[in-house]
């Protein structure tokens, strides 16, 4: 365990198994989470494991048409986001991949998908005390595995936040190398007044945990390069969030707010 950067620590891991099993107890790895801190989890998940998602992800989108309309939460779509969010007013500019029926996708591309993400679901249900398999639940939480590619040339996504319940910790995996597959653009994030930036500090198969309701965005890949959807290059992350798309949004409200909660939080875990 090392703290690379204020705010910011680097915790080994070994994967095992298929299991993500990090040098402290996940107790412990909560405790940082909700200091708060930012923690980077060196998940030792093999390159050519995490390469694969990429490119099945990419094989799968080839041949699917990109989703058109309101977002369903019930399938498994891809969509190239340009937009502001309703509540938050959060700019986006990315190609997001969701797999909410991952069960319901074709061999082998289901296979080479779970062999990320079923170590991120057993280690996430390890850090929240939670035993959740996938599926769609009506008015219920639950997984929404999605594969994101920020292009090369001006992707990026804005200062947003989440209800801190029932996520707890958010968990971005990344699938390819920071100064070889791309070369800007990484999540930041706010604690105390101070910026915390992870550009540069995230190597390929580490894994960020962060606190739900911390304030945070991914900062833009180089407008110096050139912009295009279909260009693979860039840099493609996974990431595991654990919601109902039918509940309450997070509130429009922010810096008071998350601080409150980790006040609130602390009394609660007293
Ligand atoms: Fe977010």
């Amino acid at each position: 365990m090392q703290e690379v950067a204020k705010y910011l620590i680097k915790v080994n891991a070994e994967f095992k198994d298929g299991q993500i099993v990090p040098e402290i107890s996940p107790e412990e790895v909560m405790r940082l989470v909700n200091e708060p801190n930012i923690v980077i989890i060196k998940t030792g998940i093999p390159e050519a494991v995490l390469r694969n998602v990429i490119e099945t992800t990419r094989a799968w989108a080839a041949k699917t048409p990109l989703a058109e309309g309101p977002d369903t939460f019930d399938n498994n779509q891809h969509k190239q986001r340009l937009h502001i969010a309703k509540i938050q007013q959060a700019p986006q500019l990315f190609h997001d991949h969701t797999f909410d029926a991952i069960l319901d996708l074709e061999q082998p591309a289901q296979q080479n998908l779970l062999q990320v993400f079923d170590p991120m679901r057993r280690f996430w249900n390890s850090l929240t005390g939670n035993n959740e398999p996938y599926g769609v639940r009506k008015g219920e939480p639950y997984f929404h595995p999605q594969v994101t590619h920020y292009p090369l040339g001006g992707s990026f996504f804005g200062r947003h936040w989440h209800p801190l319940n029932p996520q707890k910790v958010g968990t971005i995996l990344a699938l390819n190398q920071y100064g070889q597959d791309y070369h800007s653009g990484g999540t930041g994030y706010v604690i105390n007044d101070h910026i915390v930036e992870t550009e540069g500090y995230q190597d390929m198969g580490d894994m960020i945990l962060f606190r739900y309701d911390l304030p945070h965005w991914v900062s833009p890949s180089s407008f110096a390069d050139r912009f295009s959807w279909d260009d693979p290059a860039g840099r493609w992350v996974a990431i595991l969030p654990f919601y109902n798309p039918w509940g309450t949004p997070a509130d429009y409200k922010e810096p008071q707010g998350w601080k409150e909660q980790i006040v609130q939080a602390k009394e609660v875990t007293a």
